[in-house]
């Protein structure tokens, strides 16, 4: 894939793990919005299948990346080509998932997976996209984070740990491009209805009614912020805004029985 930006009128979103779930609904909603589409996720034949749809659809160019995004040629080989890209406008840094039980009794290798997937992918593929972003003035990275970042929750360490990693990394850059044209976002959403916890094993029959969010909802107050004037940590609905406003000033006690109590699905059964 060697395309010039001449060749091309619209700007490129790169999305990962846009195979499924929120990457999915990200891809179809900045289809809508009129931009070419780059998706990368480890399914060729779901993103053959998506892209062929939405450039139907939409009239666009979708093209399809796989790659596994937590091994060291997966992550580098999109990164290097991203930064000779041109016509990046948008980079989702979506690709994640999650894991149930304890750190001591799960398996090392799937959780240093976690840590190269949601900590050093969405690194190297944002310091790719990064200058040329700054010497067009404009561009935008979402990464989706959670609201688990504003927790430290039994059965869910590092998943805490490193979506904390996200929304930090993406606070502090928002700072440095100040001035740049270029902005950036922390994505945090609460429980949301993808193949997430059935892919983790985790019994959504546990997690009250109201506390489940719609994807296209979620992607739309993402994408609204981002074109908007919206913060760089966007939290999708009033509900959970309330609830990581609480989370953040209760007592560390308290926030202890908080978490406890909504990981018993992570750490039981
Ligand atoms: N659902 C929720 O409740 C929730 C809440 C807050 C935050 N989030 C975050 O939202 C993001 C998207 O998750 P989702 O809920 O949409 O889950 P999902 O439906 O399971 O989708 C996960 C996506 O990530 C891709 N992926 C997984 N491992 C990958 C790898 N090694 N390399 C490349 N792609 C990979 C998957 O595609 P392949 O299998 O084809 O690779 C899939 O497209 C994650 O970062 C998650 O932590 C989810």
């Amino acid at each position: 894939m060697t395309h010039s930006s001449s060749e091309f009128p619209r700007p490129l979103a790169v999305i990962t793990g846009a195979s499924a779930g929120l990457g999915k609904v990200f891809a179809r909603q900045l289809a809508e919005r009129g931009f070419d589409l780059l998706l990368v996720a480890r399914d060729a034949e779901r993103l053959r299948v998506l892209s062929d749809e939405l450039s139907l659809q939409y009239a666009i160019v979708a093209e399809s990346w796989p790659a596994d995004l937590s091994r060291d040629e997966g992550m580098r080989g999109l990164a290097e080509f991203l930064a000779k890209n041109e016509r990046v406008m948008v980079l989702v840094n979506n690709a994640g998932f999650g894991t149930k039980g304890r750190l001591a009794t799960r398996p090392v290798g799937e959780q240093a997976t976690m840590i190269e997937l949601h900590v050093m992918a969405p690194m190297l593929l944002t310091r790719a996209v990064l200058p040329g972003m700054i010497a067009r003035r404009e561009g935008h990275v979402i990464t989706v984070a959670s609201v688990a970042s504003f927790t430290a929750a039994p059965g869910n360490a590092n998943y805490c740990a490193t979506k904390a990693y996200q929304r930090v990394f993406m606070e502090a850059v928002a700072l440095e491009l100040d001035g740049t044209g270029v902005r950036v976002q922390a994505l945090c959403p609460g429980f949301t209805h993808t193949e997430f916890h059935g892919r983790a094993d985790i019994d959504k029959g546990t997690i009250p009614g109201f506390l489940w969010l719609e994807s296209e909802r979620v992607v739309r107050e993402s994408l609204d912020a981002a074109f908007g004037d919206g913060p760089v940590v966007v939290i999708p609905t009033k509900r959970y805004r309330m609830i990581v406003t609480a989370l953040r000033h209760m007592p560390a006690w308290m926030r202890s029985v908080f978490q406890r109590r909504y990981s018993k699905a992570r750490i039981e059964g």
